[in-house]
């Protein structure tokens, strides 16, 4: 298998902004799982499912057909032929994403749709279980973290245009998302046994980047 970059961690990390540029900086593909969990999200939404009910969830994961473009300087999300890129960023999708990314349905559905993606490899890959269940052999796997703080006022500023998505709120939604993230009982988010923690409370972006550059470079 050529090179695969795990990048997991929590919300607010820094996770995309470092996978995009450790994809370009390699010449690799970059794949947002995240986008994906966000995206079946949003179409259940529109279809009026009730979130919350696991198995009107699972009874209709296998219906929206999902397209991912890996470029890192122009990724993109599709559901049946329509790019979902920018209203599976609105709170109501981020408030209801944990509840359907619990459901064992639409992770299994995920993950193989992932692993296609994935093939044979040349592609950094972002999301809360890839050095775990996605892609366990991968060669590179780090787990990005932050301070709760430093999350909350990064995911505050991706969302300055949501008048209702200020520091405080945000972390509230943040530490929510977070717990059910971590307790729920398929693929808990949790850091991989041989992944390299960085944290990134006080560095900046660049220095993120050449952190997982240099362990790429170590690795192979
Ligand atoms: O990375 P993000 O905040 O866009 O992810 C949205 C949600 O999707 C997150 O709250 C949990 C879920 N997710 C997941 O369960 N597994 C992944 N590999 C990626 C995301």
């Amino acid at each position: 298998m050529s090179l695969v970059i795990a990048m997991d961690g929590p919300s607010g990390s820094g996770k995309s902004s470092a996978s995009k540029g450790v994809a370009r900086a390699l010449g690799l593909r970059y794949l947002d799982t995240g986008a994906m969990y966000r995206a079946i999200t949003w179409w259940m939404l529109r279809q009026g499912v009730a979130v919350d009910d696991a198995a009107a969830v699972a009874a209709r994961a296998g219906e929206p057909v999902l397209e991912s473009g890996t470029d890192p300087d122009a990724p993109s999300i599709a559901v049946d032929g329509t790019d979902v890129s920018a209203p599976i960023r609105t709170r109501e999708v981020t408030n209801a994403v944990s509840a359907v990314s619990a459901v064992p349905e639409v992770r299994a559905r995920l993950v193989a749709l992932q692993r296609e993606i994935i093939g044979t490899g040349g592609i950094v890959v972002e999301g809360r279980d890839i050095g775990t269940v996605v892609a366990p052999d991968a060669p590179v796997k780090v787990y990005l973290t932050a301070s709760e703080e430093a999350r909350a006022q990064r995911r505050a500023k991706d969302l300055a245009a949501d008048p209702g998505a200020s520091v405080t709120v945000t972390r509230t939604e943040q530490a929510r998302r977070d717990r059910l993230d971590s307790t729920r009982t398929t693929s808990p988010l949790t850091r991989a046994a041989d992944a390299t923690e960085i944290d990134s409370t006080e560095l900046g972006l660049d220095e993120v980047i050449e952190a997982v550059v240099r362990l790429a470079e170590e690795r192979t």
